[in-house]
């Protein structure tokens, strides 16, 4: 047994100290070794990274932001080649573009965008499909691959679904109200089990500006999520993003787009019939009966979990069979009571109180305005309902909630006012069937730092003063069914230490107890882990390094180009701090953890 391994634990592997500093830090024994960093060619014709004279055209060619989610799609059922899917979730302009950083009087501010800097912001969003392959133990893209592409903020997608075409959807470029340009704030997402890459649209109210129209029918509904943010300057540039020029481009964003990996051709589809929200992921299973059931959070404090059911059942044998059964299911949103159950509910239009007295005169509008039908049907308001992680074995799910530090009530679901380091729920759904629209659930942990009594951390008396966290935010369940779970939010101030990947026993006497087994270097949060089916091979993304946050004065001021807290994974002064996917792996090979 290796040093501080637990009774009952599936995991065998010697903790990392928790900490903070400028590098990225994995478990003794493994390697952690960078694949793909913002900038990085992704086709061989492409123009070398030269970050001083950066272009949307070079962008459109490299590597993008922000790496979010990351999927693995096994080419030739291989666990040494495939395709790397990758989300770039938004960009850090103060990180990005040297020269632009102001200081008046110890106020920091950033300069106003440019035309070519909004060029190359939405060149730098969006997603990466990248062939890769491992060569003598290592990682490594392959630049010449067929399906390699690029999709950004402008990319052509058709809108699918039962909101498809729908009044509400159509703008003066689209009067059709079918297709759209590109895809924004893509945070976590899934791959399903035919193939294809699922991006999941989060907060795209910050890319909108401008003043809709007086009494116009939408002021209701962009309210209920936050539109216009105005985070961006896009809509001086490109009217689609200012509100009083296409008041309709918002019911545009915050869908679930599905992309068909194997033809870089492909048009992405934008799947209405999964709600729109501030999507987190969707990442799915096939229920016992074959039909397909993806679990939806909507990051946002008091919003809700969801899960849809496809109508139709999965094709192992026919891919084609398959590819729009996204366009058809029922839509659920969870109430979880008192009592410990979970009951779903249908979002469906003329069900309750879905009807047209309430402004719910089609399914298009139950899912244009899916938070205010949820409303109406009293779901249970969470704190910030992140990645979710189905397992079809078990007919359990795990529920990451981030945090809420505005919560007055507690409920049973959510049983901390004030939460500052979130908690994990499990589902488990009756007759371990995940299609069930009843359940139970319980809470796998509370988090924070378990010596402070009164954070209320319920991780296992074996947790070490390592293996705890705060802010869980993504998941993974390997193919041992072994649940892992990276964070976004430790800092030097709220929890002493970087965040990272926690390994987190579920089952038996381990339940409860978590594990460091690799953390980012300050400023970052670390998103999208993926083991391969071998689990060989854990690939993770380091988002956001150097982007201190309120630590900034103590680790060095994250807003100057010049002067960071970081500069990883290059550690070049002619470089910027760089966010990157990094492939984890046993020396000497074999299975992690
Ligand atoms: Fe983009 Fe919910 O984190
Ligand atoms: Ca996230
Ligand atoms: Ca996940
Ligand atoms: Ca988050």
């Amino acid at each position: 047994h290796a040093q501080g391994v637990v009774e009952g634990s599936k995991f065998d592997f010697t903790e990392v100290k928790a900490g903070v500093d400028a590098d990225h830090h994995v478990a003794q024994g493994y390697d952690a070794d960078v694949l793909l960093r913002w900038g990085d060619k992704i086709f061989a014709d492409a123009p070398e990274f030269d970050p001083a004279n950066q272009s949307e055209a070079a962008q459109e060619r490299q590597f993008g932001y922000n790496n979010d989610f990351v999927g693995f799609i096994a080419l030739d059922d291989a666990d040494d080649h495939g395709l790397l899917v990758v989300n770039h979730e938004y960009t850090n302009e103060h990180l990005m573009f040297p020269g632009i950083i102001k200081v008046t009087d110890g106020d920091i501010s950033i300069a106003e965008a440019t035309e070519d800097r909004v060029n190359i912001e939405m060149a730098a969003h969006g997603g990466s499909v990248v062939e890769i392959r491992k060569v003598d133990g290592k990682w490594q893209p392959v630049l010449e691959g067929k399906q390699n592409r690029r999709i950004t903020a402008k990319t052509e997608m058709e809108i699918a679904g039962p909101a498809a075409g729908h009044a509400r959807m159509q703008t003066n470029a689209d009067p059709s109200g079918t297709k759209v340009l590109g895809t924004i704030n893509n945070c976590a997402g899934g791959v399903t089990p035919w193939g294809t890459y699922i991006m999941a649209e989060e907060n795209f109210h910050g890319y909108f500006i401008g003043e809709l129209p007086a009494d116009h029918r939408e002021a209701a509904n962009y309210e209920r999520v936050g539109v216009p943010g105005g985070s961006y300057d896009w809509g001086k540039f490109h009217d689609r993003f200012d509100l009083s020029k296409e008041p309709n481009e918002p019911n545009r964003f915050g869908w679930i787009v599905e992309v068909d990996v194997n033809d870089p051709n492909s048009t992405p589809k934008k799947r209405t019939a999964l709600g729109r929200f501030k999507h987190e992921g969707a990442e799915s299973a096939v229920a016992k009966d074959g039909r397909v059931v993806f679990y939806l959070g909507d990051d946002e404090r008091f919003d809700y979990v969801y899960k849809f059911v496809t109508t139709g059942t999965y094709n192992p044998d026919d891919r084609a069979a398959n590819m729009d059964l996204l366009d058809d299911g029922i839509l659920y949103v969870a109430r979880f009571d008192e009592d410990g159950s979970v009951t779903w509910l249908p979002l469906v239009q003329g069900e309750g109180p879905l009807t047209a007295e309430n402004g719910f005169e089609s399914q298009a509008d139950v899912l244009i305005e899916t938070r205010r039908a949820a409303d109406l049907l009293e779901a249970t308001p969470m704190d910030r309902p992140e990645d979710i992680q189905p397992n079809a074995d078990t007919g359990r799910a795990y529920v990451m909630l981030t945090n809420n530090t505005k919560r007055e009530e507690a409920n049973a679901a959510n049983p901390r006012v004030d939460n500052a380091f979130g908690h994990i729920i499990e589902i488990v759904e009756d007759n371990e069937d995940i299609a069930a629209t009843k359940g139970t659930w319980e809470i796998l942990v509370q988090c924070g730092d378990p010596s402070i009594a009164e954070v209320g951390a319920t991780f296992s008396t074996e947790t070490t003063e390592d293996g705890w966290f705060g802010m869980p935010d993504n998941c993974a369940i390997d193919s041992d069914g072994r649940l892992w779970v990276s964070t976004d939010g430790n800092s030097p101030s709220k929890t002493g230490r970087t965040d990272g990947l926690w390994a987190m026993d579920t089952e038996g006497a381990a339940r409860g107890t978590s594990r460091l087994f690799y953390r980012v270097p300050i400023g970052a949060e670390l998103c999208g882990p993926c083991p391969t089916a071998d689990m060989s091979t854990f690939f993770v993304a380091v988002q956001h390094p150097a982007d201190g946050g309120e630590d900034w004065e103590e680790f060095g001021r994250p807003s100057y180009y010049e002067d960071l807290s970081t500069r990883w994974p290059d550690f070049d002064d002619a470089m910027p701090v760089r966010p990157s996917v990094v492939a984890i792996t046993k020396q000497g090979g074999g299975k992690i953890g």
